[in-house]
């Protein structure tokens, strides 16, 4: 690589254009000395100087080199999905987020581009992943240490290399650790379109495990059924369809489930409430309605519900690095097998500001935004 100059830079952006397709650069270099530190190429970003809307805060940036230490890998982003966590980092709600000014994103996949001096075991080309997650993936360069990058089969797809982490690696977690299911028992979930959704449904049915799925209602509710259908879901159910006396009525063959998925709340979380079989568990792990959960006193008192959260972040920084990594690697292999799959659109990095807004919420339903470098 070759030797390149040390520099002291300041950001004093020039605004060009409307605010979706704003470029950042640069006007100010202070070029302090010459030197022969290892640097990375200069990386274009989604950077947000402070926490607001993600469409109004979020501009495209070009970020100077940064020396790569010793330890430091630097990996050429090749796909990083926008999750929902992301958007709440950006706005400020998050409960962990990185301070700002910030560079978005937080998994993704990417191949080497150089390694630092005392690096072994990763060289240019190889796939990687960011495991675990950590904040600034979107961008076209990253630097870290060599300790955050996991190194993937090069036949592995990037968008799914991209995703693997925070959602399917949920869902697992979900089904793994709270109710010891047995094949033939069930599940029930709202929010199960989303990509932990349609995993829950896929690894649910490798054990045998019935799962009962709610969706919001949509025009276009019987492709959506009719998709997740084919991913093995035993029962789909728009919001609507569940406005009945007994929802349990409608369950013919599937048995009452022990265990409930939400990341809606509001009504939705109330249906998968009302299905739950005696002393059954409801997990909340998202709350994309932004409405909260109610729960009747004849639920816990005659019932013997339990309601419990699932957070991933906190599971993985609980020490859990090598679990981390061995079950994306199951995940990956299951994948690469065709036994896992979920719906995404991937997305040239030129155009984020459009994949931003369908994962606003602001073109209607819209398949898991992966943006590609
Ligand atoms: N706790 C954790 O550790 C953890 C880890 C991973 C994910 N999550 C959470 O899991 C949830 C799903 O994430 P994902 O990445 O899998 O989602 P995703 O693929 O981006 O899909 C978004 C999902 O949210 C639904 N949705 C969007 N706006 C909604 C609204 N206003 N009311 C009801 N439903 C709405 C969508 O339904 P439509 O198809 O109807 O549009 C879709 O099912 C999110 O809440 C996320 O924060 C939590």
């Amino acid at each position: 690589m070759a030797a390149a100059c040390v520099r002291l830079m300041t950001l004093k952006p020039i605004i060009h254009g409307t605010s979706s397709s704003t470029f950042l650069r640069p006007t100010s270099l202070k070029f302090r000395a010459y030197s022969t530190a290892l640097m990375s190429p200069p990386s274009t970003a989604i950077f947000y100087q402070d926490h607001g809307p993600p469409d109004t805060v979020t501009k495209v940036v070009e970020m100077p080199p940064v020396e790569i230490k010793a330890n430091d890998v630097c990996v050429k982003m090749l796909a990083a999905p926008i999750n929902p966590s992301d958007i709440n980092r950006i706005q400020g709600v998050y409960p962990v987020r990185p301070p700002v000014p910030a560079v978005g994103g937080y998994e993704g996949v990417g191949e080497v581009h150089s390694v630092g001096s005392a690096v072994n075991g990763l060289s240019p080309g190889d796939l990687v992943m960011a495991s675990p997650p950590s904040p600034g993936t979107w961008q076209t360069h990253v630097v870290k240490d060599k300790s955050l990058w996991h190194i993937i089969d090069k036949g592995t797809p990037v968008e799914y290399a991209a995703t693997v982490t925070i959602n399917p690696l949920t869902a697992l977690r979900m089904i793994e650790d709270y109710v010891d299911l047995k094949s033939g028992d069930a599940i029930v979930q709202n929010g199960a379109t989303s990509m932990v959704g349609q995993c829950v449904i896929q690894l649910a049915k490798l054990r045998g495990i019935h799962t009962i799925n709610i969706i919001r209602d949509r025009t276009g509710s019987d492709e959506a059924k009719e998709k997740l259908t084919k991913l093995g879901a035993d029962e789909v159910y728009t919001e609507s369809q569940l406005d009945v006396k007994n929802v349990k009525s409608l369950l013919g063959n599937v048995p009452e489930p022990a265990l409930g998925f939400n990341c809606v709340g509001g009504n939705a979380a109330s249906l998968v409430l009302k299905f739950l079989r005696q002393g059954g568990t409801m997990v909340t792990y998202g709350g994309m309605s932004k409405k909260p959960i109610t729960v009747s006193t004849t639920a816990f008192i005659f019932k013997e519900l339990s309601l419990k959260g699932f957070w991933l972040q906190k599971w993985i920084s609980s020490d859990k690095t090598d679990e981390c990594r061995k079950m994306t690697d199951y995940l990956l292999g299951l994948i690469r097998e065709g036994k896992l799959k979920y719906d995404m659109e991937l997305t040239p990095f030129n155009e984020f500001h459009t994949a931003l807004d369908k994962s606003l919420g602001k073109l209607g339903s819209q398949p898991k935004q992966v943006i590609k470098f």
